[in-house]
This record gives C-alpha cells, sequence and structure tokens, in this order.
C-alpha cells in the first residue's frame, strides 16, 4: 500500500478594507480567506485594527491609515496593497522596518486621471459648472456678448507641477491636441527625450507661476509638498489664470486658494481633492468660479476595475502565491522582497 502525504499549506487570511468588485474580491477567495467590507463603512482606526487581527495582508484604500500603531498592534501583517498610486496614507518607512511589502497601482489610471485633469481645467477655464448652476437656477432669461467668458485653453500656456507618468500624460493631451504651450517644475528635470515627447520646457516655479495660463497640479503629497501653492504663490500667478489639483489634498492650501478666488487673485480652479476630504472648506463652497469633484478622477469603469486587479495580483504574489510568488508587480519597497 502507497502512504500518502498531504503537504500541509497555510491558507492567510487577508483584509479588503473598502467595498470593490464582486468578481475581484471572489479572486481573492481562490487564495485566501478574505474578510471584506461590502457594505463600504469607512472605519475608525479602531474598527480597522479590531478588522485586521490575524490578517497577513490588507487592501487598503486612501482612506486608510496605515501608521507605526496600526503596525506594531499587528506583527503578523506582512503585505499592504493600496488601491492606489498614491501612497501618503501609508508609514512606508515603519512598514520597510517591519519587512512588510507595500505596493501601489501605477500605470493602470495614468491616461483616465490625465483625461480627467484635462476636463476639470477646461471646466474651470470655460465656466462649465458655474454657468450650468446659473441654467438650473432659471436665471437664463437672455444671451449677452460677455456672459460666461473666460480664457481660451488651446493654444494657451499650460503649467504643470510635478511631471511624473500623469503630469507627462496631461503634457501630452495640451502640446499634441490643443497647440499648448507646455511648462513645467518637477523635483528633477526629464531627460530630453521624454521632455520632447510630451512637448515640454522645464522652468523654475518661480517661472511656473508666473506664465501659466493654466496651472495644474499632480505632485505626489509629502511634508516637503505641503502647501506648496499657498498665498505668496497664488499672488504670483496671473490674475486670468486657472488652478487646478488632481493630486493630493494639502499640496495646495485650500483657505488661502479660496480667498484668492474670492478676491479674483486668480481666475478659477478645479479640485478634485481636498485638504481634510470628504470635509471640504467651507469658503470653496461659497465661491463661485470653483468646480468641484468628490475625488474621481480616476473613476473610469476600466480603470477601477484594473486598479482593484493590480492591488489583488499584488497581494497575490506578495503573500507567497500565484504564478509570481514573491514577486509583486509594482512594489513600493522593492528592497523587503530581497530579504
Ligand atoms: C484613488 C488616487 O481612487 O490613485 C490615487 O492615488 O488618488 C485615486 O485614484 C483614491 O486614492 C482611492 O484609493
Amino acid at each position: 500500500m502507497v502512504g500518502l502525504i498531504i503537504k500541509e499549506t497555510v491558507v492567510h487570511k487577508v483584509l479588503v478594507a473598502r467595498a470593490t468588485f464582486p468578481d475581484i474580491i471572489d479572486r481573492l477567495r481562490g487564495y485566501f480567506e478574505v474578510q471584506d467590507n461590502p457594505e463600504d463603512e469607512v472605519w475608525s482606526p479602531e474598527a480597522l485594527s479590531r478588522a485586521l487581527q490575524g490578517k497577513a495582508g490588507l487592501i487598503a484604500t486612501g482612506s486608510e491609515r496605515i501608521d507605526e500603531a496600526l503596525l506594531a498592534a499587528h506583527p503578523q501583517l506582512r503585505a499592504v496593497c493600496n488601491m492606489a498610486v498614491g501612497y501618503n496614507n501609508i508609514d512606508v518607512q515603519a512598514c520597510t522596518a517591519r519587512g512588510i511589502v507595500v505596493t501601489n497601482t501605477p500605470d493602470v489610471l495614468t491616461e483616465t486621471t490625465a483625461d480627467f485633469g484635462f476636463a476639470l481645467m477646461m471646466a474651470a477655464a470655460r465656466r462649465i459648472a458655474e454657468s450650468e448652476h446659473y441654467l438650473r437656477a432659471g436665471r437664463w432669461t437672455k444671451w449677452r456678448y460677455d456672459m460666461f467668458v473666460g480664457p481660451d485653453v488651446h493654444g494657451a500656456t499650460l503649467g504643470i507641477l510635478g511631471m511624473g507618468r500623469i503630469g507627462q500624460a496631461i503634457a501630452r493631451r495640451g502640446a499634441h491636441g490643443f497647440g499648448m504651450k507646455v511648462i513645467y517644475h518637477n523635483r528633477s528635470r526629464l531627460p530630453e527625450a521624454t521632455e520632447a515627447q510630451c512637448g515640454a520646457r522645464y522652468v523654475d516655479k518661480a517661472t511656473l507661476l508666473r506664465e501659466a495660463d493654466h496651472l495644474v497640479i499632480v505632485v505626489p503629497y509629502s511634508p516637503s509638498s505641503h502647501h506648496a501653492i499657498g498665498a505668496a504663490e497664488l499672488a504670483q500667478m496671473k490674475r486670468t489664470a486657472t488652478l487646478t489639483n488632481i493630486a493630493r489634498g494639502g499640496v495646495v492650501d485650500d483657505a488661502a486658494l479660496a480667498q484668492a478666488l474670492r478676491d479674483g487673485r486668480i481666475a478659477a480652479a478645479g479640485l478634485d481633492v481636498f485638504e481634510g476630504e470628504p470635509h471640504v472648506h467651507p469658503h470653496l463652497l461659497e465661491v463661485p468660479n470653483v468646480v468641484l469633484t468628490p475625488h474621481i478622477a480616476s473613476a473610469s469603469v476600466a480603470t477601477r476595475r484594473a486598479m482593484a486587479n493590480l492591488a489583488v495580483d499584488n497581494l497575490i504574489a506578495a503573500l507567497g502565491c500565484g504564478p509570481d510568488a514573491g514577486r509583486p508587480p509594482t512594489p513600493v519597497n522593492p528592497e523587503v522582497l530581497k530579504r
């Protein structure tokens, strides 16, 4: 009689902190014991910590704060996979020190987010939201030559602060689609070939602020980018300029921006992200010349699915499963994988 040797395999427990597509949760269930949150409750730090008991992996979004206190309470945690390209909600250094893999979702959202940034900039410049509110309020009784006139987009100077993947995709739209002159400022200058593809020219920050007709903010949030645009920077911009923020709340000083919009210091703004969101600075809600959207720049069906699938691919591989076991596709701290 031949003896049967059953290899013992550990089935990891994982947590998905916010609701996502049910079939993508099913994919995870093929590998792990999954606790998800189909009601999409936004957990307090205490509730998140309770749900994380015994979990080796976490799929998070920008809403969950992954800090040292949470990590210290969960020494079993091996992987934190963010369903976002930005990861300022995660203390990456603390994760790395504990050997926890952190991953994000770059590339899959670049073009969708750039489309939205461009749309928001155009909506601000051409006063789309403001004029729609006017129409809905029943105030449109006659046509006038100067009704909702604003600055042109085509042929204008597009200024981009933060020239990563999304900044470059916005530059390409401006230069090649709308005949714009594109200038950018970034921590480091891009290679000449990349600048040529984007039709963009590097300038210092003061020149960017002074020359841009439409300034788009795409710089990641970090303590060094906190209030990169505040009252002093807004004062350097053209009175006819627009400002669009699709990066993160906190990069722009929202109170100073509301004041600048109220004073006509700049013409208009488009904001998809806010300091302390989903709370929005009350003064921003009072000024008409700002288009406000609830952090939806990556919200196309295909892109949100791609982001969720990439986060799942990362978690499966980070916990040593699937065809790419041990090699998550988009790690933020790859040094952890070499240990
Ligand atoms: C996310 C984002 O939808 O990817 C990012 O960094 O800001 C958005 O695409 C949001 O952060 C939810 O995780």
